[in-house]
């Protein structure tokens, strides 16, 4: 099983259909990504990380030495999806130059095939500077987290027709300059058909539309692993639960001495 390539996810809109919607899950760390693999064409190690792994209030505070290290994890943990990496809050947005150098530096440390960076048309011009240097970028547009304290919280995007067509500009300006998929979350669903339909490149949804080219969500939040999880968010599994129970079951058994029992521990000589 070879791993797959960016142009082999772009390759999967033609004539602007996607006869099989791409699946994307995020991964933070190598026993997640190992299980999530086979399952994904595409890995996001998302800045997601930073409320997920790290309990931080936003993604505002996530570092680019954070995405590495984790992004590090998921390629080690992976053989065929392809891997993508958020740059972080402050590593992009100054300059191209500062875009490339992070972005670099993250594909550099990591094996990593692609970055993701958040933003519309005043990112446009970052996003052909990269792709045109040899870094593969995926867009995100609609709620873009990092951008919390302008938005005032994580509420749906495109309600007005005035934000609607901010968005779907966004959506074709980071796709015309060169993005080989963009990610449209949190977003009303007219305004995620409207974007699937007018992007040449693959557009993949979160909190969108099942019309969208292919879908992502945060896996702790799918596996229920993480308590506050939004309204798009579909729950496949209460894993948060099960590992409550387990863990009760092993307080209860050492409390009681009841484990380990032989099988557990090592005898003088067997
Ligand atoms: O950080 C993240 O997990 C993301 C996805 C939800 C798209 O950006
Ligand atoms: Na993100």
């Amino acid at each position: 099983l070879k791993r797959l390539t960016v142009p082999a996810i772009r390759a999967r809109k033609v004539d602007g259909t996607t006869a099989e919607p791409l699946v994307m899950l995020t991964a933070y760390t190598v026993r997640t990504a190992q299980l999530l693999d086979a399952h994904c064409d595409l890995l996001l190690v998302g800045d997601s990380l930073g409320q997920v792994v790290y309990g931080l209030p936003s993604t505002v505070p996530v570092t680019l030495a954070m995405m590495a290290a984790h992004g590090a994890a998921v390629v080690r943990g992976s053989w065929h999806a392809v891997v993508a990496i958020d740059m972080p809050f402050g590593s992009y947005e100054a300059s191209p130059e500062k875009a490339f150098e992070s972005a670099a530096w993250l594909l550099k440390e990591t094996g990593a095939a692609a970055v993701k960076l958040e933003g519309g048309e005043a990112m446009a011009p970052t996003v052909r500077f990269l792709t045109e240097r040899g870094i593969p970028v995926i867009g995100h547009v609609g709620l873009t987290p990092q951008a919390v304290n302008m938005l005032g919280g994580y509420g749906a995007r495109g309600r007005s027709d005035a934000e609607a067509a901010k968005i779907e500009g966004d959506a074709r300006a980071v796709a015309e300059a060169g993005a080989f998929a963009v990610v449209v979350e949190g977003v009303v669903e007219p305004i995620a058909i409207a974007i699937t339909r007018a992007l040449a490149c693959p557009v993949i949804g979160i909190g969108a539309s099942a019309q969208c080219d292919g879908q992502v969500l945060v896996a702790e939040d799918m596996l229920g692993l993480f308590e506050r999880v939004p309204r798009f968010v579909k729950k496949y599994d209460d894993l948060g639960a099960r590992i409550g129970e387990a863990a009760a079951r092993y307080a209860e058994e050492v409390r009681a001495r009841s484990f380990p029992t032989d099988d557990q521990v090592y005898a003088p000589r067997d």
